[in-house]
């Protein structure tokens, strides 16, 4: 089979598209005909040796796709052959095949293409964990979104409305403000050119948000500590800045705030049946339209690299794909 592989770490330009043999199927876990690959953050953070999960050399990026199962391992009880899925693995699914475990991976409506099947699990599994099995949002609450028009936060902005909450979609750009207003967010604010904190408690009458959903990390964290509410939560999803923040912890005490870590696949490996509940109230809402996926830019399988410089150069919104 084809795989876009990762030989020595370093950037973009190490990914070769080769042939290689296609991946054994182990104990508990499928193995996919790739369509669709969504790409993410953290493939990115992989090819340069910078995740926390670092695979063996070589490997293929890629955690997440949408193709037809064409084998099952020992021990798989529920999905069988020729079912049509979603799946996520930590690597690999830059590959014409693909291999994840059952518990990550789900059937999919027959109405779901598969660009939009490889935009959903890895964005829209985190978001609703961090939003529901985390913060515990309520209809009616005020949820502030950073990186709003990105991968995670175009996520957040609609699980943010399908669970009721007034949505502040903060940006870096003016054009990436009209992304996260057509996604549905009730407000925007551009943190480049002007004060989050002055824009978030004007826009609150001064209360602050009661949830921040916050993938940028830096400067951004530490703005969002001044524009929480009373007993507010603020969700630690990621670094996107590629600053890891230290925070002064007089905030969190002055605030009564609560500083949440979000780690979904430590959540999804842990707590699978809740995982298998969260995504069922996913693909429903997706098959009834309650959410759709941002998908920017599709690109074919061979064009990878060209792809992976969207989100590299802080061009992206929503998602890209790649389509095989
Ligand atoms: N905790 C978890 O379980 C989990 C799961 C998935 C992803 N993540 C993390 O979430 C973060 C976002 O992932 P994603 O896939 O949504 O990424 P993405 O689609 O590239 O979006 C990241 C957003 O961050 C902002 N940003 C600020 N500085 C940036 C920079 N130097 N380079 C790139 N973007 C920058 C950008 O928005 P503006 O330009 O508007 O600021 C961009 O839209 C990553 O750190 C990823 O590792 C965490």
């Amino acid at each position: 089979m084809r795989a876009q592989v990762v030989r020595e770490l370093g950037g973009i330009e190490s990914l070769r598209l080769v042939e290689v043999e296609s991946p054994d199927v182990p104990a508990g876990h499928i193995k996919i005909e790739v369509e669709a690959v969504g790409l993410n953050f953290p493939d990115l953070l992989m090819i340069q040796g910078l995740y926390q999960f670092k695979p063996d050399l070589p490997f293929s990026p890629g955690a997440e796709a949408c193709g037809r199962i064409i084998d099952v391992g020992d021990g798989v009880t529920d999905l069988v052959v020729g079912d049509r899925v979603m799946a996520v693995n930590l690597a690999g699914a830059m590959a014409e095949h693909f291999v994840a475990p059952e518990y990550n991976t789900f059937r999919i409506p027959d109405n779901l293409t598969a660009d939009r099947a490889a935009a959903l699990s890895m964005t829209y599994g985190t978001t609703y964990h961090a939003l529901v099995d985390r913060s515990h949002l309520a209809e009616g609450e005020t949820l502030l979104v950073t990186g709003a028009s990105g991968g995670v936060g175009s996520a957040a902005i609609q699980i943010g409305k399908a669970l009721g909450a007034q949505v502040i979609a903060g940006v870096s750009t003016d054009a990436k403000a009209e992304v996260a207003a057509s996604l549905g967010a009730d407000e925007t604010v551009n943190y480049e050119s002007g004060s989050l904190k002055d824009q978030v408690k004007e826009l609150t009458g001064g209360k602050g948000a009661d949830v921040i959903y916050e993938p940028v990390g830096g400067d951004v964290f530490l703005q969002t500590l001044r524009c929480i509410a009373w007993e507010g939560r603020i969700l630690v999803v990621g670094f996107a800045s590629g600053e890891i923040p230290s925070a002064p912890m007089n905030l969190p005490l002055l605030k009564g705030c609560s500083i949440v870590g979000v780690f979904w696949g430590g959540f999804a490996r842990r707590n699978p049946v809740k995982n298998r509940a969260n995504f069922a109230q996913i693909l429903t809402w997706a098959a009834d339209g309650t959410i759709d996926p941002h998908i920017s830019a599709t690109y074919p399988f061979e064009e990878a690299k060209t792809a992976l410089t969207q989100p590299a150069n802080r061009t992206a919104t929503g998602k890209v794909v790649l389509l095989l």
